[in-house]
């Protein structure tokens, strides 16, 4: 991909989540954790939340799986998924609004289905990731995908690169935009040769046999870039949640 020598635009495409730049309404009334009796929580849903705060010793430490889990059901952080998630958390909505609407990656606005977030931090701007994402822009204009632009994903080495529905894929070139956009409307894996979770590892001895990729279920070595070993971390860690604290006044004290 040709880079040349072009001014790098830096914030121009925004990654702020909307509303953060809103006043906040001092009318509203005091936030309250939801009543269960009349919030009902799918099943699933409730036991992913359990799941959740199950692995920590303060049950709020579970906020973003219990978010994320709640943005995969209803598509975005609506009203409806924040109640159910407190319901279950039992934590205001407030507490929960404010963590999703501190991260990027949680939806506070209805949103179409798919993400394709583009990395335009240095690695991967010094590698053509601005013409990248103006041609990722330009294939997914009507369809069911939110191309946004991001800081660094943490993926430098295959600069250029993007997460396709959290799935990372790269070094990217122009055609990539237009299979992206195909792979995501037909229901494929996206960009299966390149994706992250499926390049070998570093090792130069391991590197050497077949390529810098190796197809998705080769017999090969996987990159295993959070130490947790070839097939990840396996052993589940559930542990007592913490006491449901009331306020003293609501709890008759
Ligand atoms: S600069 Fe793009 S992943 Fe780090």
């Amino acid at each position: 991909m040709s880079t040349g020598t072009s001014r790098v635009p830096r914030f121009g495409h925004g990654s702020r989540v909307p509303g953060w730049d809103e006043a906040v309404d001092l009318e509203k009334p005091p936030a309250r954790i939801p009543d269960p009796a009349v919030t009902p929580v799918p099943e699933l849903l409730r036991e992913q939340i359990e799941a959740a705060m199950a692995k920590y010793p303060d049950r709020r430490s579970a906020a973003i799986p219990a978010l994320h889990a709640a943005q995969e059901l209803h598509g975005w952080c609506s009203p409806e998924a924040i109640d159910q998630v407190a319901t279950v958390m039992q934590l205001t909505p407030a507490y929960l609004i404010a963590v999703a609407t501190f991260y990027d990656m949680f939806k506070t606005l209805p949103q179409p289905r798919n993400d394709v977030y583009v990395c335009t931090n240095i690695s991967c701007s010094l590698r053509g990731a601005d013409e990248f994402f103006a041609a990722m822009r330009e294939a997914a204009d009507g369809e069911d995908i939110d191309v946004r632009s991001f800081e660094c994903l943490g993926a430098c080495d295959i600069a250029p690169m993007a997460s396709v529905n959290g799935e990372y894929v790269g070094p990217l070139d122009f055609d990539d935009a237009g299979r992206i956009v195909e792979d995501l409307k037909a229901g494929h894996t996206v960009l299966e040769h390149k994706q992250l979770r499926y390049r070998r590892c570093a090792d130069p001895e391991v590197a050497t046999e077949a390529g810098e990729f190796s197809p998705p279920g080769a017999d090969v070595p996987r990159a295993d870039t959070a130490g947790l070993g070839e097939h990840g971390d396996t052993t589940d860690r559930p542990g007592g949640s913490a006491a449901i604290e009331i306020p003293t006044e609501e709890a008759g004290e």
